[in-house]
């Protein structure tokens, strides 16, 4: 049932671009560049007049709803707010009926993320599910429904349900944009091609990424702990690689906007460190290029003070080798999607860890696969 791999969280991590393909499948058209969603109790016009989206989730399925305000915010020019689903009903949010709620989960079932939906939906709100498993309680209750077609997730950790998530959430935010005409046709058709890249860049990326991650355990798999930098949509992915390896390795991680460190998390650096630097970069974005420009001098800070640095970096940059060690290449993307092949090495980097530390990767302890209490 592993189908020849030792754990199904390697399965799934290389069953990714079946998951991608199939989340999109028959939800764009190429020649137009248009999104259609899955039948819905939401009008365009309700759409349209959104004033604002609030996503709550938990977990990992948080951190592709803080990816998911990047994508919505950029192309369909409203504003997003993010929530912990353990945190939202206990402030009495304050909703706007004309606002829409989005939640976003794995299994459906997770308690808090119901508990967030119900608080939504009695504030005069509807809900719009992101949901891997057809029928669970949150579909059910929702008032539409992006099913990621991910499959059925085995491994406690998260993986493939993440960048199918990333992948509706894209969606989402394009169909937004067309609806409410922020996005030119032009403009679609561009990114609707980009998307439909994807699934083999990221046959690409686990590829070139599984020896290299392998190599890096063994160096690293001894280090107490680690920290995880990225900037803009990059962070939330910082935030997921320190997630993915706190859970199955046990070794404490911190992901960190990049800017930050400054601030304060400079003072931990030192030859023990390891830092794992998200440093893609999209050419033909300006302000991805100044990001990334802001990021080489972050890795700069870290190595002047001796700290050990790991970059996943976008195939084609020579500049970024001849600072650090260790660069993972990663295939170049439009930015909104590159969150989709940057996960990737963090995953196998936690994963490669993990299972030298001869953790139980896919039952991490005093973790379950579904969070059904409060
Ligand atoms: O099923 P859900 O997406 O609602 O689950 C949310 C979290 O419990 C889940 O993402 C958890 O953080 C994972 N173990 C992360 O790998």
């Amino acid at each position: 049932e592993k189908g020849g791999y030792k754990h199904f969280m390697l399965k799934e991590i290389f069953e990714q671009p079946r998951a991608i393909r199939d989340t999109t499948l028959g939800r764009i058209s190429l020649d137009t560049g248009k999104v259609f969603l899955d039948e819905m109790k939401i009008s365009d016009a309700e759409f349209r007049a959104a004033t604002k989206i609030n996503i709550a989730a938990c977990g990992t399925s948080w951190h592709a709803a803080t990816a998911g305000k990047f994508m919505i915010e950029r192309l369909a020019r409203v504003p997003v707010e993010v929530d912990y689903a353990s945190e939202f009903r206990y402030r009495d949010p304050i909703i706007d009926p004309a606002s829409l709620g989005v939640l976003i989960t794995q299994s459906g079932e997770t308690a808090d993320t119901l508990a967030a939906q119900r608080e939504m939906i009695s504030k005069g709100s509807k809900t719009v599910a992101i949901c891997n498993v057809v029928g669970a309680m949150i579909a059910r209750e929702a008032h539409g429904t992006i099913y990621t077609h991910a499959g059925p997730e085995i491994g406690v950790a998260s993986t493939k349900a993440f960048t199918a998530q990333l992948t509706a959430l894209f969606l989402f935010a394009m169909h937004l944009a067309q609806v409410r005409g922020t996005v030119t046709e032009e403009e679609s058709r561009t990114l609707i091609e980009q998307l439909s890249l994807i699934p083999g860049k990221l046959r690409d990326a686990l590829r070139t990424s599984d020896k290299e991650c392998e190599a890096l355990a063994r160096l690293y798999s001894n280090a107490r702990d680690f920290l995880f930098l990225g900037r803009g949509i990059h962070y939330p992915i910082a935030l997921e690689g320190a997630l993915k390896l706190k859970e199955i390795s046990y070794i404490h991680a911190e992901g960190y906007p990049a800017g930050e460190m400054k601030h304060g998390p400079n003072a931990l650096i030192d030859e023990t460190l390891p830092c794992v630097v998200l440093a893609t970069r999209d050419s033909t974005n300006r302000d991805s290029r100044l990001r990334y420009e802001k990021t080489l001098s972050n890795i700069q800070e870290v190595t002047a003070r001796s700290g050990k640095v790991i970059a996943v970096a976008t195939e084609g940059d020579d500049q970024i080798g001849q600072l650090i060690d260790h660069v993972l290449y990663v295939p170049d993307a439009t930015e909104l999607l590159s969150p989709v092949l940057e996960v990737v090495p963090l995953q196998l980097l936690a994963y490669h860890i993990a299972v030298r530390r001869g953790c139980d990767v896919d039952q991490p302890r005093n973790l379950a696969k579904s969070v059904t209490v409060e």
